[in-house]
């Protein structure tokens, strides 16, 4: 008896935490896309994003789902080279923006309101996410899931090094410099808030998931031996014609893990 009491409070712990989780964003969906990290606007950081994707999947018009959509940063560059999307998030508010930018843009993007742990039903080419995985309680799991709906599929994860975990020295530096730089110019937009103690506990990747970490976990998992590459054009895109300081302070090493066919 007394392990099954156990078992219920964690698991109604865990309810407790994707529901904060869920209302965090649900908040954040009025002012995500105002930070140009969240949704870049310039068309050579587009094009430089869409240009990495469509190298990293299969060829459209595959199906393709992506987990932890959000406002549609990648679902709606996907549908715009044809690929079949399939969004999934946890947060009706952030899909309700997704949404709004499809229809402007006259894209078409399923959606779907539900938990990365539950993919929707059919058989996908690939799986992406981009800056998921630090906010899943049980990461391994969702990957478990995600393979199960893309058996023959290809995993494509898009991350960025935004901890000082596992950071090199030099990135390190670059890290603290452009802190005070954005001090100096008066903050960007951020999140409305942050997550709680006892969100960030439930979480093993809380702070962000270090390129060593993501590879483990993929290796892992039933998909398998993984590849990882750094994305030096979207880099490159993202502080081109910024000025000479943000072209010397760079900016947070983006990468990607690739998994299965
Ligand atoms: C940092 S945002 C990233 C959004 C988008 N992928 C992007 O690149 O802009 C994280 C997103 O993951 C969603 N999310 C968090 N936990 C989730 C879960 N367990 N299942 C599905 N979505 C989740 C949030 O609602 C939020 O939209």
């Amino acid at each position: 008896m007394a392990e099954r009491g156990e078992i219920s409070t964690a698991q109604n712990a865990q309810v407790d935490v994707t529901s904060e989780i869920r209302s965090f964003w649900d908040t954040d969906a009025a002012t995500y896309d105002d930070s140009p990290s969240h949704y870049p606007r310039r068309p050579q950081e587009q094009a430089a994003w869409a240009a990495a994707l469509r190298r990293l999947l299969p060829p459209p018009p595959a199906r393709v789902l992506d987990v932890g959509a959000g406002t549609g940063f990648l679902s709606l560059l996907l549908a715009g080279q044809g690929y079949q999307v399939t969004a999934l998030d946890l947060a009706p508010a952030m899909l309700a923006r997704l949404r709004a930018k499809a229809a402007d843009r006259k894209l078409d993007v399923e959606t779907v309101e539900g938990d990365a742990l539950h993919p929707p039903a059919g058989e996908f080419r690939a799986v992406v996410e981009r800056h998921l995985t630090w906010t899943l309680p049980d990461p391994a799991a969702a990957l478990t899931t995600w393979h199960a709906a893309a058996p023959q599929g290809r995993l494509v994860l898009i991350e960025g090094s935004w901890s000082s975990r596992g950071s090199s020295p030099g990135d390190l530096l670059r890290m603290h410099a452009r802190r005070i730089a954005s001090q100096i110019r008066g903050a960007e937009p951020g999140h409305h808030g942050h997550y709680s103690e006892r969100m960030n506990a439930a979480l093993p990747y809380r702070g962000g998931i270090t390129p060593g970490e993501a590879v483990a976990l993929v290796q892992a998992s039933p998909w398998g031996p993984a590849r990882i590459e750094r994305l030096r054009d979207v880099e490159w895109a993202l502080t081109e014609g910024r000025g000479q300081l943000d072209a010397l302070l760079g900016t947070h090493p983006r990468w990607a893990v690739i998994a299965g066919d």
